[in-house]
C-alpha cells in the first residue's frame, strides 16, 4: 500500500526538443487505481517508466510514500510493472515465470510456493502452472502476467497497455477482472491505455495526457460532464461529442441554427464559441412547434443499427452564418425502435442543460 506523487516530473530524450513528459504533477492516493490516457504517443508509457525507474527523470522528482525515488534503481522502488507484451519467458513454465522476481530476490522457496499458489488460485491458473506460454491463450498468458507482479506484493502496480492485444470481447470480460482484483488487494494501481472505455469503465480517477501535458484529472463522471476543454470532450465518449465550431453569439445566446438557442453561461463575451452536443444529448421531437429553442433539425445522411442501438449520421439544417460542424457527420444515438430511413429530414430535441460550450482557444465556458 502506498501513495504515489509525481512531482513537475519531466522527461526529454536526447535530441529532442520538446519533452516526451512535460512536468507531470500528479498525487495518487494509497489503494487508489489511476489511469493514464491519451492518444499513441502523448508520454503514457514515459509517465509509467519514469515510475518504475525503467526511465530518468530529466527534471522534477517522483515520490513513492513520500519518499523521493527518483534516483533509485527499478528493483528497490518495490513497483511491479505488466507490459502490453508480457514479456513472459518462453522456456519457463506459468509457475516458473511467477516464481522467477521471486527467486531472484532471495525468497525462500517455501514462501514462493505460498506465493505462486495464492496468486495462481486468485487468477484461476491453478490448473495451467506447469504449462508454457507457448501453449497457452493470450488470456491465459496476460493472467500469468497478472500472476507475476501480484507474488511481488509491491507497493505500486503499473500496468501498460495490458488488455491490448486481447480480442475485443476477452478485453471487456478482463478489464472488469483487473478492476475488481485491485480493489480486492487494495494495491495503488497506475494503469496505462489508449482505449478511453478502458479509463471510463477502470479507473477511480483518469488522468488525460496530450503531447506530453496532462490535460484533465478526474474521475470518469467528471470529464465526461465536465470537460476543460475541446480535446478532453472529444477524446472521451463514444461515438464522440458533435463539435460545431464558430457558432455566433447573440443575446447570451449561442445561435446555433435557426431552432436551436443554446443559452449562455453569464459573462460569455461576444463573438463566437464552439458547441459540444453528445450523441446521446438529443431526442425526436412530436410534431408539435419547440418554441423554446430547443430544436435541431438535421437531414439524416446514414443509419447506423448495431442492434442495441441506433445512430444517425446526420448533417445540420439550416446552421447559422459562420458556423461549422467539425468531422463529416454530426452522430446522434437514437431509439432503435424508430422508423427512419437515409435522407430523411428529423426535427430533434437538444437537452440544452446538457450543451457544452467551449471559447474560441477550445477552453470550456463557464
Ligand atoms: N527511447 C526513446 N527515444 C526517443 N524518443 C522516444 C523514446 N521513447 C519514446 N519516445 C517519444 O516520446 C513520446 C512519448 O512516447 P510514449 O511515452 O511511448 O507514448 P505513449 O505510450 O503515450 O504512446 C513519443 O513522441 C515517442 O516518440
Ligand atoms: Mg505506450
Amino acid at each position: 500500500m502506498a501513495t504515489v506523487t509525481f512531482d513537475a516530473a519531466t522527461r526529454t530524450f536526447p535530441q529532442s526538443e520538446r519533452p516526451a513528459v512535460d512536468s507531470l504533477d500528479l498525487e495518487i492516493h494509497d489503494g487508489e487505481f489511476v489511469v493514464v490516457v491519451g492518444p499513441s504517443g502523448c508520454g503514457k508509457s514515459t509517465s509509467l517508466r519514469m515510475l518504475a525507474g525503467l526511465e530518468p527523470v530529466t527534471s522534477g522528482r517522483v515520490l513513492i510514500d513520500g519518499v523521493d525515488v527518483t534516483g533509485r534503481r527499478p528493483r528497490d522502488r518495490d513497483v511491479a510493472m505488466v507490459f502490453q507484451s508480457y514479456a513472459l519467458y518462453p522456456s519457463m513454465t506459468a509457475g516458473e515465470n511467477m516464481a522467477f522476481a521471486l527467486k531472484n530476490l532471495g525468497f525462500a522457496a517455501e514462501e514462493i510456493r505460498t506465493r505462486v499458489a495464492e496468486a495462481a488460485r486468485i487468477l484461476q491458473l491453478e490448473d495451467l502452472l506447469d504449462r508454457k506460454p507457448a501453449k497457452m491463450s493470450g488470456g491465459q498468458r496476460q493472467r500469468v502476467a497478472m500472476g507475476r507482479a501480484i507474488v511481488r506484493d509491491p507497493k505500486v502496480f503499473c500496468m501498460d497497455e495490458p488488455l491490448s492485444n486481447l480480442d475485443a470481447k476477452l478485453r471487456v470480460s478482463t478489464r472488469a477482472e483487473i478492476a475488481a482484483l485491485q480493489k480486492r488487494l487494495g494495491t495503488t494501481t497506475v494503469y496505462v491505455t489508449h482505449d478511453q472505455t478502458e479509463a471510463m469503465t477502470m479507473g477511480d480517477r483518469v488522468v488525460v495526457l496530450r503531447d506530453g501535458r496532462v490535460q484533465q484529472i478526474g474521475t470518469p463522471g467528471e470529464l465526461y460532464e465536465s470537460p476543460v476543454n475541446t480535446f478532453v470532450a472529444g477524446f472521451i465518449g463514444s461515438p464522440s461529442i458533435n463539435l460545431i465550431d464558430g457558432v455566433p453569439v447573440t443575446d447570451g445566446r449561442a445561435v446555433v441554427a435557426g431552432s436551436l438557442e443554446v443559452p449562455l453561461p453569464p459573462g460569455t463575451q461576444a463573438g463566437s464559441v464552439t458547441v459540444g452536443i453528445r450523441p446521446e444529448g438529443v431526442d425526436v421531437a412530436g410534431t408539435e412547434p419547440g418554441g423554446s429553442g430547443d430544436r435541431l433539425i438535421v437531414r439524416v445522411e446514414r443509419v447506423e443499427r448495431t442492434g442495441a442501438e441506433l445512430f444517425a449520421l446526420a448533417a445540420p439544417v439550416g446552421l447559422s452564418d459562420g458556423a461549422a460542424q467539425r468531422g463529416e457527420h454530426l452522430v446522434f444515438r437514437l431509439d432503435k425502435r424508430l422508423d427512419v430511413q437515409d435522407g430523411a429530414e428529423l426535427a430533434l430535441r437538444v437537452h440544452l442543460a446538457e450543451v457544452l460550450m467551449f471559447d474560441v482557444e477550445g477552453a470550456a465556458l463557464g
